[in-house]
């Protein structure tokens, strides 16, 4: 049986790390085989250019921002992504192409073609089946934000910046209204695993 590919979304703060785990721990308590992947990053090529990425100079450009993102992405599609579906795990990737959607595009404001025709470079028909959008509200962000030790290149943009990041993500469940649910992220954390685990559970049932 081929894999199946889910991924999860939000901006800073919204928990995914933390759900991501949570229910990477049930899955396979319930015999499945997970593989869990961070984006930028999850390849030895995609850390080095994480780290860049997060904590290299100020004047990293939109346009080599992109092209970064979606290198790791390349590496990542081929070297572990389409391995790992091709052997029937389940993929749980911490962000994947809609970031760059998002950041690259609504956020830093590139033209969204030209960041679409990046992104279909990069993944080919790697493409999720599942996006769990975890939804919290900007205040909230920008508490969790500031109680951080270390500010990456991301954390650090103004206000203006995390309000395009929202409506880019509204915009984004808006046009995929099949892939992408949204979750809210509000309530206690068990609350909002349970709601990740019922998606879950009807999308790992579709494909059965
Ligand atoms: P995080 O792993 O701590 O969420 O950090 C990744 C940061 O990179 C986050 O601020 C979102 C950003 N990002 C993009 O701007 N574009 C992308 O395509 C991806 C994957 C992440």
């Amino acid at each position: 049986m081929a894999g199946i590919f889910i991924t999860f979304e939000g901006t800073e703060g919204c928990g995914k790390s933390t759900h991501i785990e949570r229910l990477a721990d049930r899955l396979r308590a319930e015999g499945h085989s997970v593989c869990v992947l961070r984006e930028p990053g999850g390849t030895e090529s995609g850390e080095a250019i994480r780290q860049l990425l997060k904590h290299g100079p100020d004047n990293l450009t939109p346009e080599a921002e992109l092209l970064l993102m979606n290198a790791s992405r390349a590496q990542l599609a081929r070297e572990v992504i389409r391995p790992a579906l091709a052997e029937g795990q389940i993929v749980l990737c911490d962000r994947f192409y809609d970031s760059s959607t998002v950041y690259q595009g609504t956020g830093r404001g590139l033209d969204a073609s030209l960041v679409q025709q990046v992104i279909d470079l990069a993944v080919g028909d790697t493409r999720p089946d599942l996006t769990l959008l975890l939804q919290i509200p900007l205040a909230t962000s920008e508490k969790r934000r500031a109680k951080r030790k270390e500010t990456d290149r991301f954390e650090a943009a103004d206000r203006e910046f995390f309000e395009r990041i929202e409506d880019g993500y509204q915009a984004l469940a808006k046009a995929h209204p099949d892939r992408v649910h949204v979750i809210d992220a509000r309530p206690p954390l068990a609350t909002v695993q349970a709601a990740i685990w019922d998606t879950v559970a009807v999308a790992l049932k579709k494909c059965e």
